[in-house]
């Protein structure tokens, strides 16, 4: 029998019908997590949530969906669940009891891909109790196991037991798992930039509405969670986006620390290094400063953790520890050469002398363009577009005039313009601000947000072009223009 159900998933897994095995970047924390069962760290913000669970074996009631997130740091894994669940139900107390019959998550980690039978277990149920196992082809221990040093907690935690009640309607957990705990299987511990491990999350139990869902689908005709072959795969990776306001020099106003780079910032030197930097540093990094096979984009409007030329020259002569990125081996004026170049692939506006009449152009701005019809500055205008208050740090000055002037080729998430009607006959135009498969998020032109059910919908239409105009250059005179970019330019959030 065992045999026969060994080959039934040999022959399952790579058939048709098998959705394909979903992938995630885990990225680093960089601030504490603290693990108290909620995910309202800063860190967590900047993580995106895994994905939609799958409901594998489906047949009726609601699908409650789960927001899982994934981070990491030198010494722990860090797992956080949000679970959608109108009955929250756990009455196991007991350590490794049978905690997956109540509203319960489950984690399976396998730390080496290419050992993917070898995976350890963390079971959490609503009111903090865990069960965990090590299934590992070296394990010789009882069916349970103890990790070292997990620290986890559930919103529910402690309880002595938990029944359904009306006003039920989420539950959280928050675990750290230390990579120790890993040291038999896993490549290296900690995972280096770049490593790959495999694991599955899940949902089960509860008495109402008991639902079974996971990270990684399941193929159909297997009925277990203890599918190693069917883990999703995940990539240990940097966190290459400070948010804005954690940058230092951001929050002390101006864009950018002032050049201390001895070569100075001329077009010769800059020329100079960029030569350099695509004959030295693009079998990781991109050529012209995109992003590369082994590096990130050097030039890119994102935030960046070095910002100075001293940090830059530094990170480029000494390598970054703990990453794959290395010592450079070249002569200091060399390297400067590259610092200078890096910085002209990163100046924004405010960086530039952007000419024209600032204060004209905050006329053209309010009045003559209409831009706070949909823009915000400094507390002032519409919310269908996004704030511009810092938009002189964010994008360079070409960027700008190409906002205003040629059409988006993709529009923004958080921008997709919709028209829909309802069941109920109510028509809504207006942005997508968020959706999944069960519902959309919609502001509509009076700025009111709609929550709206995917099954009430009755037509839904997505135009294609952005509700940001572009026929400002032929719409504003050529100097109007200039010094609306002006004024654009020195936006700068202080
Ligand atoms: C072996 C691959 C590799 C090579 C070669 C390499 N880099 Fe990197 N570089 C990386 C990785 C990976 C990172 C991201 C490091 C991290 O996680 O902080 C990085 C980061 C950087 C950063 C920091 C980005 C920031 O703002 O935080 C700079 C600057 C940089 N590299 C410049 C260079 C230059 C210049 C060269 C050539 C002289 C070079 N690198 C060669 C892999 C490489
Ligand atoms: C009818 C609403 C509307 C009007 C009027 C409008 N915008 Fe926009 N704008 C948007 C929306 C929505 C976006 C985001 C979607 C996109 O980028 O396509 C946007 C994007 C932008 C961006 C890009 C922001 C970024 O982060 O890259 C800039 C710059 C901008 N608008 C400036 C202006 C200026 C200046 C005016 C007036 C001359 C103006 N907009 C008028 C709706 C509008």
């Amino acid at each position: 029998m065992l045999a026969v159900a060994v080959v039934l998933i040999a022959i399952l897994l790579p058939s048709a019908g098998a959705e394909p095995l979903p992938r995630y970047d885990i990225i680093r924390a960089n601030s504490p997590i603290v693990i108290d069962g909620k995910l309202d760290d800063a860190a967590w913000q900047q993580a995106p949530p895994v994905g939609e669970f799958h409901f594998n074996w489906w047949k009726e009631g609601e699908r409650e969906p789960t927001i899982a997130k994934i981070m990491w740091d030198n010494d722990n894994l860090y797992v956080g669940y949000f679970c959608h669940d109108k009955h929250i139900s756990a009455a196991v107390t007991q350590r490794h009891g049978p905690v997956s019959k109540d509203d319960c998550v489950e984690i399976f980690i396998s730390p080496n891909t290419s050992k993917p039978k070898n995976y350890y277990t963390f079971e959490i149920n609503a009111i903090g109790t865990m069960l965990n196992r090590c299934r590992t082809d070296w394990w010789s221990g009882p069916p349970t196991w103890e990790p070292e040093g997990v620290a986890y907690r559930t919103s529910l935690h402690g309880l002595a037991g938990k029944q359904e009640s009306p006003q039920d309607e989420h539950w959280s957990v928050e675990l750290a798992i230390p990579f120790r705990n890993f040291v038999r299987d896993a490549p290296h511990i900690p995972p280096q930039f770049g490593d790959e491990w495999r694991l599955n999350l899940m949902r089960t139990g509860g008495v109402t509405n008991a639902q079974d869902s996971t990270w990684s689908p399941i193929p159909p005709g297997i009925h277990s969670f203890h599918t190693p072959e069917a883990f999703g795969t995940v990539r240990f990776v940097n966190s290459p986006v400070v948010a804005l306001a954690q940058a230092p020099e951001r929050r002390r106003g101006r864009g950018r620390p002032a050049s201390t780079n001895p070569l100075g910032r001329g077009s010769e030197v800059i020329e100079a290094g960029r030569r350099l930097y695509n004959s030295s540093c693009t079998v990781c990094h991109g050529l012209e400063g995109t992003v590369g096979d082994r590096g990130p984009a050097l030039a890119a409007t994102r935030r960046y953790l070095r910002t100075s030329d001293d940090d830059l020259f530094s990170a480029i002569k000494n390598g970054i520890s703990g990453t794959l990125m290395p010592p450079a081996g070249l002569p200091d004026n060399d390297i400067w050469k590259i610092v200078a170049y890096i910085r002209s692939l990163r100046a924004t506006a405010s960086d530039e002398f952007v000419p024209g009449n600032a204060e004209h152009g905050a006329e053209v701005f309010r009045s003559k363009a209409d831009c706070s019809q949909c823009h915000m500055i400094d507390g002032q205008g519409g919310l269908l577009g996004p704030d511009l208050s810092n938009i002189g740090a964010e994008r360079s000055a070409r960027d700008l005039r190409t906002a205003l002037t040629t059409p988006r080729p993709v529009i923004p998430r958080g921008y997709q313009p919709v028209r829909l009607t309802t069941a109920s006959g109510e028509r809504i135009d207006g942005v997508v601000k968020n959706e999944d498969n069960f519902s959309l998020q919609v502001m509509d032109r009076s700025y009111r947000i709609h929550l709206i059910n995917r099954t009430e919908v009755k037509t839904i239409e997505y135009p294609k072009e952005s509700l940001m105009p572009s026929h400002y250059g032929q719409s504003l005179s050529a100097g109007d223009l200039q010094d609306l970019l002006a004024f654009l330019s020195r936006r700068v959030r202080q």
